[in-house]
């Protein structure tokens, strides 16, 4: 965290402003609105180096009964064979059921082993699709979902995956089907969840939203159904760690924090910039003005700010800076934010920790082990009959740490 400048200056008008002491100051000395040092981009993979590096592991076996510890893994991210789609013709595989209701069955009964095998802040994300049984779809998502839910799961996301293009279909009184659907499922509320970093890297710093426009990848080997790298490097983005204490499993979590820096192109933003600047005001004024709010009877009363300074000394800083600022003022409360560093755990500071892990429990040709690798994630794949000839390769390069 960058540490704070002695907040001395004056306001627009040339009056005194108050210290953290409540004492008038003479000519300010700080540099006016410098900006609060984020962590540079490189340095969340320079702070984990020393983590183990990353490993890839296959094991053939069913996806409900796994050979895996409790508490070993912090991401399922899968795709299993869809409803009386495709028949792999291997003993005790998934799909070909008589009912929705016994293919749904087995399905919660995966979800029970995951549950044991994930971390308490794990999630699942499950892409699912429909089918059409005696011309009607079968429901098949929103069963799975009312199923789990009865199972104790929360049902976080419904996302929608929606292609451009397809396989043709024959059908000529309905439309094609250009959609499936990435069900995010959460064992508990305090799950580790990266919305800033997924933001900034699929969106423009906004919340991005729940459709994915992600087209099929064209050299999807011989395997028939193998997903989109980019599914899974979206799910890997957003909820699974780089690193875990390797004592007591806790995520490192990104810490973010506002800065005082604002979009000099919008006209607003520059003009409660200049106005800021002409005001002397300082760093620990935009931070109170951050603390406290648009509303006037803000927070900052009644509790300490984060700012480092008590609340009476926090709401006397915003007061002064909205009287210079006026309705500009507002334009701080929505500044760029930044990442400041990762938060720790009760294990201490030099607690040793270990590459989040991400499980496929249906790995098919290894689509979501080889994206796991190279986000610096180990992977972990469970397949009946996993395919893993010409397509299983290139965990030799180097992964990278990059987020
Ligand atoms: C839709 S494919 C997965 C495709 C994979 N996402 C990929 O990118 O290649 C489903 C896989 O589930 C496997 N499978 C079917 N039933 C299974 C079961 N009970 N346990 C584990 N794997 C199973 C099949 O062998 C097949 O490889």
């Amino acid at each position: 965290m960058a540490t704070m400048p002695p907040q001395r200056g004056r306001t627009k008008n040339g009056a005194h402003t108050t210290d953290t002491a409540g004492k008038m100051s003479g000519e300010a000395e700080t540099t006016l609105l410098e900006p609060r040092t984020p962590v540079p981009p490189d340095e969340y993979a320079t702070t984990f180096r020393e983590a183990e590096e990353p490993t890839v592991e296959v094991k053939v076996g069913d996806a409900r009964t796994i050979a895996m510890a409790d508490d070993s893994a912090d991401l399922v991210v899968t795709s299993p064979p869809y409803y009386k789609k495709r028949d792999y013709g291997v003993e005790g595989q998934i799909g070909q059921e008589t009912t929705p209701k016994e293919y749904v069955d087995a399905l919660m009964d995966c979800l029970k082993e995951w549950r044991r095998i994930l971390r308490p802040t794990g999630s699942v994300f499950l892409n699912v699709g429909d089918t059409y049984v005696k011309r009607s779809l079968a429901g098949i998502p929103g069963r799975i979902e009312a199923a789990a839910i009865d199972d104790g799961w929360l049902v976080r996301n419904r996302i929608i995956w929606a292609k451009d293009g397809g396989m043709p279909e024959p059908a000529k009184n309905r439309l094609a089907g250009r959609h499936e659907y990435i069900i995010h499922l959460t064992p508990r509320s305090d799950y580790y969840y990266d919305l800033f970093g997924y933001s900034q890297d699929v969106g423009n710093g906004a919340n991005p939203g729940d459709v994915w426009r992600i087209n099929p990848e064209r050299n999807m080997g011989r395997h028939l159904a193998p997903f989109p790298r980019e599914i899974v490097r979206r799910a890997i983005l957003l909820a699974c760690p780089l690193v875990v204490c390797k004592k007591c499993g806790t995520p490192k979590s990104r810490k973010v924090a506002r800065t005082d820096q604002l979009d000099p192109t919008r006209p607003q933003a520059k003009r409660a910039m200049e106005l800021a600047k002409e005001a002397r005001l300082t760093p620990e004024h935009i931070a109170a003005i951050q603390a406290t709010g648009v509303s006037d009877a803000g927070k900052a009363l009644r509790v300490q700010t984060g700012t480092g300074r008590n609340a009476v000394t926090v709401q006397a800083l915003a007061a002064e800076a909205k009287k210079a600022l006026g309705g500009y003022f507002r334009e701080f409360t929505f500044a760029r934010k930044v990442t400041v560093g990762w938060t720790g755990c009760d294990c201490g500071d030099d607690a040793p920790y270990e590459r989040g892990v991400v499980l496929d429990p249906f790995m098919g040709t290894g689509t979501t082990l080889r994206t796991a690798y190279s986000m610096g994630r180990t992977g972990i794949g469970v397949d009946l009959n996993p395919i893993t000839d010409e397509n299983f390769t290139g965990f030799t390069s180097q992964p990278t740490l990059d987020q």
